[in-house]
């Protein structure tokens, strides 16, 4: 299997290390517009491999995309990380035309790949790839759910102090403020988390998992990328090895959940065809108005790419 990773930043780079330690792929390609960054980092997870022990090939192309060509899976993490005060959505003019661009060589090389977007604002940005690619809905996506229940389920292993395997979560919605999580679907164990913890306790986790990014970018003055990296490979490693993972996703929908043409957050079957189901929850009232917050947000930032795309 070959999988191309654009953009050897923090992301695309931890990606490409997971994607080559853990075996996922045979070769994969890190691409970047940095003259000879991305045959550095590819050169340097080679170089682990000794150390690691794996054989997966990585290589690094400035922005050579015939070296791309024929790849099965590719993870778009192009475009630039927020700064502290920035919301994701701030980062659209700039990153919208870099996900164009980097959308059309991919398809040009590749034009039966599955596409994972990383790039901010996700949603938006899985949106431009999409109508860039004129790909079939099922071959573009967007990465975000997996690790907003990371964060989410991170929190709540360290305030019950148990492991992280064992919680168990689904999100919907943006990649956000808006962000939807359901704690009538999160359990421990098997135990219904309401179960464990206090209403007021769990409200909080709730609230730092919406602001799961921005708490990072205020620490470190730069967006995370281990957790984003790790959750872009494990979506990697879901289509190549067929394996049918149920996992957020940021696809478009198409009448799921009554809301067509917005690309949002939904539980999803991930294998070898991408998208291969959507799921559809039976939400409460309660959660489905969360949803149309969610809904409505991004379809206003989706109206802000089609104005920058109308001018282009
Ligand atoms: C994240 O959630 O870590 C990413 O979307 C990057 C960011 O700016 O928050």
């Amino acid at each position: 299997m070959k999988v191309t990773v654009v953009g050897a930043g923090n992301v695309g780079a931890t990606c490409a290390d997971v994607l080559a330690y853990r075996e996922i792929a045979n070769e994969i390609v890190l691409v970047d517009i940095k003259e000879g960054f991305a045959e550095g980092k590819a050169l340097d997870i080679w170089q682990k491999s000794p150390i690691n022990l794996y054989d997966s090939r990585t290589v690094g192309v400035t922005n050579d995309y015939s070296r791309t060509a024929g790849s099965d899976v590719v993870v778009i993490t192009s475009g630039l990380p927020r700064k502290p005060g920035m919301s994701r959505d701030d980062l659209i003019s700039t990153n919208a035309g870099i996900v164009k661009s980097v959308t059309e060589n991919v398809v040009k090389h590749s034009p039966d790949a599955i596409i994972i977007v990383v790039s901010n604002p996700l949603d938006v940005m899985t949106y431009a790839a999409h109508i860039t690619s004129k790909l079939p809905r099922a071959r573009v996506m967007g990465m975000a759910g997996i690790l907003d229940t990371a964060r989410y389920r991170a929190f709540l292993a360290e305030e019950l102090n148990v492991s992280p395997k064992d919680i168990q979560a689904v999100l919907m919605g943006g990649h956000g403020d808006t962000m939807v999580p359901l704690p009538r679907y999160t359990t421990v164990g098997g135990i219904p988390v309401t179960e464990l913890i206090a209403e007021d306790k769990l409200n909080a986790i709730i609230e730092r998992t919406k602001n799961g990014g921005g708490e990072l970018v205020k620490l470190m003055g730069t967006s995370a990328w281990y957790a984003p990296g790790s959750a872009a490979a494990q979506m990697v490693e879901a289509i190549v090895k067929d394996q049918r993972r149920v996992f957020p996703v940021c696809v478009k929908l198409e009448g799921e959940y009554g809301i067509d043409g917005v690309y949002l957050g939904v539980p999803v079957i991930l294998g070898k065809n991408g998208i291969e189901k959507v799921l559809e929850l039976q939400l409460n009232e309660e959660e489905k108005q969360l949803l149309e917050v969610s809904r409505g947000h991004v379809k206003d930032v989706m109206e802000v790419l089609d104005k920058i795309n109308a001018t282009a």
